[in-house]
């Protein structure tokens, strides 16, 4: 039996993947962003998304010099903002210190959004420099295969090490990540195709701890968000602070409780008229967000009267970052005016 790392480069040799759109010119910037989009977001998704920011954004130079505002608004609706954050202050680090990417994982994981995952990926599969990844397929091949719970980190990073091959590097990374998605799945492992089920201790042992995460109750929350509609149709955002889930994105006027939300429409103009709107549920990675909507509708002239409180866009052409959800709510057809 050949070793693990072997059986896993011929799985991919044979039936990996080989033609996503950052495998097809490998440059350490092109595999780097993907890497980022691909941290919390599946490959279909991503495949549009990172096509259009190479196409806006072709090198680290010109991600570096475009304001952050753009490049939130490439990253819209793909989530987890923080990631096109960290990509934007990376891209002005190495701006700062000559231009050249990092070539080691040491020197990678010093960036902002870079763990040491992200960089063996990058590493391996970029330079073939042998460098271990665990991503969540790989951290379950692995858990599986050695008979550890995934919960186990500093063992699965010790069992990652001890597995890695000194040739190939880029196909064996590839190949962990193929492997996982493809066959060694999280629900139903397909072990009779798999080229690493002669010693492998879930083939053998038929169950260990599930790794990967369950689905729990989410905690709720709920935000009153007015939309202040101009009979152009044009309607009010304001940017949200550096920090937190939406930072630096562009949202509607938010509010915790509908008082508070009334209060403030009020306080902007008399006898406004105003509409509740059916309420949007949006899952995020920590908890349930319940968005009510307040629609208000103003005259053109009445604009002034919000000036402190915002920028007026078109929903149909923004040029800024706008969070899906709040994306879905200022673009959805309006009930007739009264
Ligand atoms: N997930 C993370 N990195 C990936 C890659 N390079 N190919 C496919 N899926 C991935």
């Amino acid at each position: 039996m050949s070793s693990f790392a072997r059986r896993v480069i011929r799985y991919q040799r044979k039936h990996g993947r080989h033609d996503l759109p950052w495998q097809r010119q490998r440059t350490l910037y092109r595999v780097w962003v993907s890497e980022i989009m691909l941290q919390q977001t599946q490959v279909a998704t991503v495949i549009p998304y990172f096509q259009r920011f190479m196409r806006a954004f072709p090198s680290v130079k010109r991600l570096a010099e475009t304001p952050l505002d753009a490049v939130l608004a490439c990253w819209s609706g793909l989530g987890y903002y923080a990631r096109a954050r960290h990509l934007h202050q990376a891209a002005r680090i190495i701006r700062s210190s000559g231009g050249q990417l990092p070539r080691t994982v040491e020197d990678w994981v010093r960036l902002p959004g870079v763990g040491r995952s992200t960089a063996g990926a990058i590493v391996s599969l970029t330079l073939d420099q042998p460098a271990p990844m665990l991503d969540g397929n790989a951290r379950r091949v692995i858990a599986r295969h050695q008979g550890l719970p995934a919960a186990l980190n500093a063992s699965l990073w010790r069992a990652a090490e001890a597995l890695l091959p000194r040739r190939d590097a880029g196909l064996y990374t590839q190949g962990l990540m193929d492997l996982g998605a493809q066959c060694c799945t999280p629900r139903t492992p397909d072990c009779v195709h798999c080229p690493l089920n002669e010693d492998c201790d879930y083939t053998r042992h038929g169950s260990i701890e599930q790794p990967g995460r369950k689905r729990s109750q989410l905690p709720h929350r709920t935000a009153w968000v007015v939309i202040v509609q101009t009979e152009n149709g044009e309607v009010l955002l304001r940017q949200r602070q550096a920090h937190g889930i939406w930072g630096g994105l562009w949202s509607l006027p938010e509010y915790p409780s509908r008082i508070e939300a009334r209060r403030w429409t009020q306080a902007c103009g008399e006898n406004l008229e105003w509409h509740e709107e059916p309420s949007l549920t949006h899952r995020l990675s920590h908890l349930e967000l319940c968005l009510r909507p307040l629609r208000v509708r103003i005259r053109n002239s009445d604009r002034k009267k919000f000036r402190q409180s915002g920028r007026w866009f078109h929903p149909s052409q923004l040029t800024v970052g706008v969070a899906t959800p709040i994306l879905k709510l200022i673009q959805r057809e309006p009930p007739p005016a009264a």
